[in-house]
């Protein structure tokens, strides 16, 4: 078994105050928008996290020089000499996150080829890429696929084109984005993802220079330009890291402060938590004026004593409950008086880690039934995505082993709640999304130790 292990005595509330920055999944995509600007672009409030420096990696063999700014965390991008990478550099990165899929469209603008190595990230069901081929074929691209990867063509350029998307996907938004700025003629996209984080990377293209419009119903249209300049950009906070902190907060029956939280981005998660029976806070930011200091804005999270309630609850797609929000908030429900019920709709196979939180002493079944809701599109191809939480379970400690981002913060949370000294193992992988975890539950009065 690994040496990358966190001793977690569990037992103890989560109190204080921690800050989030950047959202992950909108700074690895403005970081390669970075590529198509023809002068260098800055990003603020970046995190220090794995999947950044896998993007940085990457742009980096593409001749991007990638430089710290003078603020912390701002990171400055100067695409001046972009120029291809072997085969060989490219595969180091291979298996290590999905960002590079979206370096496509960019590449085929810059380039006019691009080699994509096999695709990594969380392992929470086959997440295919068709959406994205079919995309980029109607583009004009040409796709062929190599034992090595994927290498891709426009022998006749990239072309505007009217695509309509099977299911939003996020990915498949982006890369329409990406690719749809700087083609010839005008996009249509539509059943779009609408994700804030798509919203934000839509100011990103903005400020570069791109004409998007979002119009109702998830329809994304967008007016290519022959080209794009750097950008100066602030990213949303991480609403996911901000839950995850939330749903400690509650399963540990503490109180936590998130600088930086936003409520708007937040509303659906806000509503359940409350429904749960958490509390919160809101605190909006107000600018340093003459002869007063600024207040920086944020969310205040805690469990106000007494017995936390079951709910019932579908993710999906914005403005949905987010499915990255489902995995930490379930170790909180097995904390909850009476039967919750969990629908995940927009990943196949994204309850399996509720196995070790039954280890622990919790009480979740799945099923492969579309529970509680209305029926989705993996009712009728037989994946478990139901779960049923009965509560609540009291939880022991356990030895645990992280299967992936989100899951390996709820197993994280599950020992900080459970009485007893467990053992979780492979919580490396935290870092790819969480920044200074270790840190911050340091600093919440969290008693955790590397052996
Ligand atoms: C993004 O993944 C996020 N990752 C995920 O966060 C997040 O869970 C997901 O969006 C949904 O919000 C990043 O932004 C890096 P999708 P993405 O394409 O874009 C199917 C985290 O922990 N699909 O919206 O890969 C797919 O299988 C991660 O931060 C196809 O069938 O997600 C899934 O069922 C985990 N074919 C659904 O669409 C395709 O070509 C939604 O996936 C593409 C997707």
């Amino acid at each position: 078994m690994t040496d990358d292990v966190l001793v977690v005595h569990g037992g103890t509330p989560l109190q204080g105050q921690i800050r989030v920055r950047g959202a992950k999944n909108l700074v690895s995509k403005a970081m390669v928008a970075a590529l198509l600007g023809d002068s260098p672009s800055r990003l603020y409030d970046v995190p220090r996290i794995r999947d950044v420096e896998v993007v940085r990696g990457l742009l980096e063999l593409h001749g991007v020089r990638v430089t710290d700014g003078d603020e912390d965390g701002e990171l400055v991008f100067d695409p001046a000499n972009v120029e291809s990478a072997s085969t060989d550099e490219i595969n180091v990165h291979a298996g290590s996150s999905r960002i590079p899929i979206l370096f496509c469209g960019p590449l085929l603008h810059r380039l006019g080829h691009a080699f994509i190595p096999d695709l990594g990230g969380c392992h929470i069901g086959p997440r295919p890429i068709d959406f994205h081929m079919q995309a980029l074929r109607e583009f004009g691209a040409v796709v062929e696929k190599r034992p090595e990867g994927l290498h891709l063509t426009a022998p006749n350029g990239l072309h505007g084109t009217k695509f309509s998307l099977p299911y939003p996907s996020v990915g498949a938004t982006e890369q329409v984005l990406l690719t749809a700025v700087m083609a010839d003629g005008v996009t249509e996209l539509r059943n779009a993802a609408v994700e804030p984080e798509i919203i934000d990377l839509i100011c990103v293209l903005q400020k570069m220079g791109a004409i998007i419009k979002v119009h109702t119903d998830r329809v994304i249209e967008i007016q290519g330009v022959p080209k794009l300049g750097g950008y100066r950009h602030r990213p949303i906070p991480d609403r996911i890291e901000a839950a995850s902190w939330a749903a400690a907060a509650l399963a540990t029956r503490g109180g936590v402060e998130v600088l930086g939280a936003q409520q708007a981005d937040m509303m659906t998660f806000l509503n359940v938590f409350r429904s749960v029976g958490g509390a919160y806070e809101v605190t909006d930011a107000r600018p340093p004026r003459l002869g007063s200091a600024g207040q920086e804005g944020g969310i205040r999270f805690w469990h106000p004593g007494g017995e936390l309630k079951s709910v019932a609850l579908e993710t999906d797609v914005h403005p949905g409950f987010m499915t990255d929000w489902q995995q930490p908030l379930v170790v909180a429900l097995t904390q909850a008086q009476g039967l919750s019920i969990v629908h995940e709709t927009v990943y196949e196979q994204r309850l399996g880690y509720t196995e070790a939180l039954n280890s622990m002493g919790a009480n979740i079944q799945v099923y492969r039934d579309c529970l509680g809701g209305t029926p989705c599109r993996f009712g009728r191809r037989n994946f478990k995505h139901s779960a049923v939480i009965a509560g609540p379970s009291k939880l022991h400690a356990a030895d645990l082993v992280i299967p992936d981002l989100r899951a390996g913060f709820s197993h994280l949370i599950a020992a900080l709640a459970a009485e007893g000294t467990s053992r979780v193992y492979g919580v490396d992988l935290i870092n790819r999304g969480y920044e200074d975890f270790e840190a911050k539950l340091a600093s919440l009065g969290a008693h955790v130790e590397r052996p």
